[in-house]
């Protein structure tokens, strides 16, 4: 099959883009965080520093980004700005009785429906942008009470992100506006608010510019969080805890801070650091003098440690620390603040690729955007980790952040579970706003020991080619500013050319996005310069579909089809794999996403791309990754064997596999053994004939594995498989399910295309449904979903009551009965985030 070409990826008008747990309980933690002395101040009522989840209860409603009658009157004359706290809309006592009660994170893009306008493609077909201004501003309000106690104290209005252009008031007043899709953003709003009384804050999110060239989302679609400190406290992701070297013996650590003083006084104040292994156990501490810092004024905080036999934190065993950093005046505690940091090496080596913590590791990576089947970009925590989880079943160690600052829980999960990252910059910038956006994500995330690569972009066609001077001068400061920020981890972007000029120079480390012929190259001219895959791949194939039917808009799942500026899997990780000074790459990408629906558009609503689909259902391709990329056996024989009405047809059949040599047996005769060839697959063509297909899988000429593909009788069952049995009844934990079907003799039937409705009941609410199709339109919402090859999937979120969650699933078939399936959920009682009342 020749590659597609990127012509067909035209639509008309429009061409793609591609050439070109926080504090599980703040208490909690503080409590034990400071030790004996501060424990009993904190219990006896005076925690310095409350980190509040304000997710729960919002009202929300669309605005318009036409009519200012239609957006609460918001820009109606030229005079809405004239005077601070004119804002009704932003007041206490608005009437928003009639808009919807909705809780964070949220994400309207996926509620809306799809719409054939070619102009929406890159987005996923979503009626977002100037064209609808009725659906693409929508507004926020939450009505809050502050304690009269919190007099005195410092309290700021934090966003983890949200999608984009966003105004925040607060009691009438305008705050101020971010418009960023994906960096953090906060307001102090201490002046604004009344201590003792209910307040309000509306936010206007304004989602009519996209950033991007994929789906993005629309709304607070992460977590907005309120947190009170003292008025002489730590400042914003100024705690640093950075390794500097690591011996047999002792790891040494640099700990840095800095402490504002927004107090009446100049206050002398010390800082301390506690560093806990992850048993809690005190392993170093080190104490800073005190500092006089005067009213407003700012100081810097530094002092070196060590951790006497470090667990250094590595892919496979993902050790953390917690440094606990506490500002004191004499013996009062002022501030506390908890920190997750690991301590691990990472080297490029231009001759023989990357080192972690010493040792040689390729980067088995992939790129991805956020969002998920179901839930759009507005995921649950728990969803971080399913699709870090995923990622990793495949053998994946690396993921990019493409192209985005990532939220928190994403480079949690990373961190926890043992997943490096490569943490990107969405605007390829050293203008104020872009220095600023990635000033933000040096500081928020240098603590996070799975960040290996800071990059500063990707694909800035007009930076490496026309505006090469240019490039090479914003590329520079960017780097330099990471450089600044972080003198620990190399900056890279993510360049398709032959980084011979523009913003290649300034980089530590070189990218590579496809392109095969020029790496080669380029270690060759430039010998001292590491190389690794910043992109690869985009391979094209739909999961459980064996052709591609251009009249469909499916392509085949055999690894056959790529794009002209991509490859196969078998092109190039092969071609990573075998050179030594490749620090391997990030294949594009590990899940499918909205938008992007390449190569044939509309009806296809999202990519083909992903190595799993939009659920994470693995496609074939998965296990050719997970052949090469981990080192158990592994047999993967497709397709599946119900070829109904093709008898007497040839069918390719092809195994993944890692073994020495492959066997096939078609009904129990045996085709033949084929040598396994590293980094490929074997293939047999065989007549289809109802019946069995085996593979057995030979290691030092013993069969070491199996797996049949048999050809099903039609669906008689559903089967329903929860990713968990028990979750947290905190109204945020969210279990995830299958749905697949079963012939009378239980075997999966993977053709079913089976309208599935879902009951749910009990403590639990469904958010969301999927299946992976990149053609299907139905609902992200509503409780049904048809199987796509057989397979759909559903996302039901606790209530915060402890009980159990009874999931059912049926389904209506003409003339034959389908016994439906249940599974049921215990939601347990845990102790709640602190959150705003
Ligand atoms: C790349 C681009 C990605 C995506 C991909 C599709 O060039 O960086 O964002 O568009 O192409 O193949």
């Amino acid at each position: 099959m020749p590659p597609i070409s990127r012509r067909d990826v035209l639509y008309s008008g429009f061409t793609l883009s591609a050439s070109s747990l926080m504090a599980r309980s703040a208490w909690a933690r503080a409590v034990a965080a400071v030790g004996a002395g501060a424990d009993t101040q904190i219990r006896a009522g005076m925690s310095p520093r409350e980190q509040l989840l304000f997710d729960f209860d919002w009202r929300f409603q669309f605005g318009n980004g036409d009519d200012p009658a239609r957006d609460l009157g918001f820009g109606k004359n030229q005079e809405g700005f004239a005077k601070t706290g004119d804002f009704a809309f932003a007041k206490v006592g608005f009437d928003d009785s009639k808009w919807r009660k909705l809780n964070l994170p949220h994400d309207w893009a996926v509620e809306l429906p799809f719409v054939w306008d070619d102009s929406l493609a890159s987005h996923g077909f979503k009626p977002l942008g100037r064209k609808y201004p009725e659906t693409s501003v929508g507004w926020y309000r939450r009505e809050f009470e502050i304690p009269a106690s919190d007099a005195g104290r410092r309290i700021a209005v934090e966003f983890d992100g949200a999608f984009r252009d966003v105004m925040v008031f607060v009691n009438g007043c305008y705050l101020g506006r971010n418009e960023s899709g994906y960096t953090p953003f906060r307001y102090d709003i201490t002046d604004f608010v009344v201590e003792g009384a209910k307040n309000c804050i509306a936010v206007r999110v304004d989602a009519s510019y996209g950033s991007g060239w994929f789906y993005e989302g629309a709304g607070i679609y992460r977590h907005v969080w309120l947190t009170k400190t003292d008025a002489l406290h730590l400042g914003r992701w100024e705690s640093w805890a950075r390794t500097t070297q690591i011996t047999e013996g002792s790891a040494s650590l640099v700990l840095a801070t800095h402490v504002v003083n927004q107090s009446k006084l100049a206050e002398s104040t010390a800082v301390s650091w506690q560093i806990l292994d992850a048993a809690g156990k005190k392993v170093a501490s080190a104490e800073a003098p005190a500092q006089q810092i005067e009213i407003d004024g700012k100081a810097n905080y530094e002092v070196n440690a060590t951790i006497p036999h470090p667990a250094v934190w590595s892919v496979d065993s993902p050790n953390l620390y917690t440094a606990v950093v506490t500002v004191k005046t004499g013996d009062k505690v002022r501030d506390v603040e908890r920190i997750t940091f690991g301590v691990r090496t990472v080297k490029f080596d231009a001759d023989h690729g990357l080192f972690l913590n010493g040792r040689p590791l390729k980067i088995q990576g992939t790129c991805n955007h956020q969002d998920h089947a179901g839930v759009g970009m507005a995921l649950p925590d728990r969803m971080q980790a399913f699709r870090v989880g995923v990622l990793q079943e495949m053998g994946c160690n690396a993921v990019r952040t493409s192209h985005n600052m990532p939220t928190p829980e994403l480079v949690e999960a990373c961190d926890r579970m043992g997943m490096m990252m490569m943490c990107e910059t969405r605007q390829m910038s050293s203008s104020p706003e872009g220095t600023a956006q990635l000033e933000t994500m040096v500081k928020r995330y240098r603590n996070s020991p799975s960040i290996i690569i800071w990059s500063i972009g990707n694909e800035e066609s007009q930076l490496q080619g026309p505006m090469a001077e240019e490039g090479a001068k914003i590329a520079a400061a960017m780097a330099q500013k990471c450089h600044e920020l972080d003198p620990s981890r190399v900056v890279s972007a993510a360049v398709n050319g032959d980084n011979e000029k523009g913003v290649s120079d300034a980089l530590d480390v070189i990218g590579f996005n496809y392109l095969l012929k020029y790496p080669d190259q380029f270690h060759k001219e430039h010998p001292a310069r590491p190389v690794y895959g910043s992109e690869t791949a985009s391979t094209i194939c739909t999961r459980g579909v064996y052709q591609t039917d251009p009249l469909r808009n499916t392509l085949s799942a055999y690894d056959v089809n790529h794009t002209d500026w991509s490859e196969l899997a078998e092109d190039w990780w092969p071609f990573y794999a075998t050179r030594e000074w490749e620090a391997g790459g990030f294949a594009w990408t590990g899940f499918d996403y909205r938008g992007e629906p390449t190569p044939y558009g509309w009806p296809s609503i999202n990519s083909n791309f992903g190595i799993v689909d939009t659920c994470g259902f693995p496609k074939d391709n998965f296990f050719y990754y997970r052949a090469w990329w981990r080192t158990e056996p592994l047999l993967h024989l497709f397709p599946h064997w119900n070829w109904e009405g093709r008898e007497g047809e040839e069918i390719p059949v092809w195994v993944y596999s890692n073994v020495d040599e492959v066997e096939l047996l078609v009904n129990g005769k045996s085709l033949g053994r084929q040598k396994m060839p590293k980094y490929l697959h074997v293939e047999w063509k065989v007549r289809y004939e109802p019946g069995v297909i085996e593979a057995r899988g030979y290691k030092d000429s013993k069969v070491v594995l199996t797996e049949k593909r048999e050809t099903t009788g039609p669906v008689a069952a559903l089967r329903l498989t929860a990713d968990r049995t028990t979750i947290d009844a905190d109204g945020e934990d969210v279990v995830v399910l299958q749905v697949d079907a079963l012939d009378s003799a239980g075997r999966a039937v993977p053709t079913a295309s089976n309208l599935i409705q879902f009951e749910v009941t009990g403590e639990g609410a469904l958010i969301g449904v999927g299946n992976g199709d990149p053609n299907c339109h139905e609902s992200d919402k509503e409780p049904r979903r048809s199987l796509f090859n057989g397979l759909a999937q559903a996302i039901v979120q606790s209530t915060k009551n402890a009980g159990t969650i009874e999931i059912e699933t049926s389904t209506n078939t003409r003339g034959m009965t389908v016994a439906p399936a249940k599974v049921t959920i215990t939601t347990k009682k845990v102790e709640l985030r602190p959150a705003v009342g």
